[in-house]
């Protein structure tokens, strides 16, 4: 499908529909050599041979068609075919997912992969499809860390007065108000600018995105807090997804799984060899952090705002997951 303009759209994706080839577009904010766009390639790759070339696709990253937010709100009004992007935004849209977002919260890469393959990451799939949305798949963005161009962070005093970009969501903004920063959501393709000026001293985004950005070239310091799983999802216009039969519907499934092994896969890649990459490109990268501190502060000040709302089963469950 083309592209011009959000909102006008969504009679064109209708009208196509059904037609002999359909090209499909994926949108991300990342490179097409980053974690997403080896995941949209394999999307495209893996939709076009399962439906024998009836289904075309076409990268649009690094944020072309704005930020995940915007690309959210476009599939729900059918101006975007098919979204990689992080929960950042998403629990704005579907507020149960507030629980992945919480920081401390998975142990590691097995956990967090586990959970979402498993009977919890089926369960948040379907609240996104209660929501004008199709959740395919959940994909990956990887562990956090913070980044920035004043001074190493080891302790939460560090972090004292740091004016830290966040994501546009609720959740990441209280826990760094809690551990001591100053949080200031934006949308990420306004981020580098932000950073080039001193707007904000820092980010936190995991290695596959600090190495993909090159943020070396405007940040000095990387500490790694790994303070927070940032899972991805493979996400559909209801009014693209709708209108398929169930054999085109499967493929896209099917896409959209191939889209999170294939992501995951570079995410493992870039955890072993982007930190290396980090340090030949200047940056001071601080690994002897005791995170029990960090944790504690953002338990306290962040938990509440899912808990609030849907009491602490899910978090329970989540922990329980082995
Ligand atoms: O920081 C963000 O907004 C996200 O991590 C990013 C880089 C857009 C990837 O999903």
């Amino acid at each position: 499908m083309k592209h011009y303009a959000f909102g006008a759209l969504a009679a064109l994706s209708l009208a196509t529909v059904g037609q002999a080839q359909e090209n499909i577009v994926i949108g991300h904010s990342l490179s097409p050599q980053s974690h997403y766009g080896v995941g949209a390639q394999a999307f495209i790759d893996t939709l076009t041979e399962l439906s024998g070339g009836s289904f075309t696709g076409e990268q649009a990253p690094a944020g072309q068609l704005g930020g995940e937010r915007d690309m959210i709100e476009g599939l729900q009004i059918g101006s975007m075919d098919v979204v990689i992007t992080s929960t950042g935004p998403l629990g704005n849209f579907v507020p149960q997912v507030y629980a992945l977002d919480l920081p401390f919260l998975f142990r590691d890469y097995d956990h967090a992969r586990t959970t979402l393959d498993g009977e919890i990451g089926q369960e948040l799939l379907d609240e996104i499809g209660k929501n004008n949305l199709v959740g395919l798949a959940w994909s990956e963005n990887g562990f956090r860390h913070v980044t920035n161009s004043q001074r190493p962070v080891r302790t939460p005093d560090d972090l004292d007065g740091l004016k830290l970009r966040t994501m546009e969501n609720r959740v990441h903004m209280a826990a760094f108000e809690g551990m001591g920063a100053a949080p200031t959501p934006m949308a990420f393709p306004e981020l580098f600018g932000a950073l080039q000026q001193g707007v904000v001293d820092g980010q936190e985004n995991p290695v596959t995105v600090i190495t993909a950005s090159k943020f070396w070239e405007v940040q000095k310091y990387v500490s790694l807090t790994g303070h927070v799983y940032s899972p991805a999802v493979v996400l559909a216009s209801p009014i693209l997804f709708d209108g398929l039969t169930e054999e085109q519907q499967g493929w896209f499934m099917e896409a959209a799984k191939a889209s999170a092994a294939a992501t995951r896969a570079e995410v493992n890649r870039l955890e072993q060899a982007g930190v290396e990459m980090l340090r030949e490109n200047g940056m001071e990268v601080i690994t002897d952090i005791d995170k029990a501190p960090f944790a504690k502060l953002a338990a306290e000040s962040s938990y509440s705002v899912y808990t609030d709302q849907y009491g602490s089963e899910m978090v329970d469950r989540i922990k329980a997951v082995e």
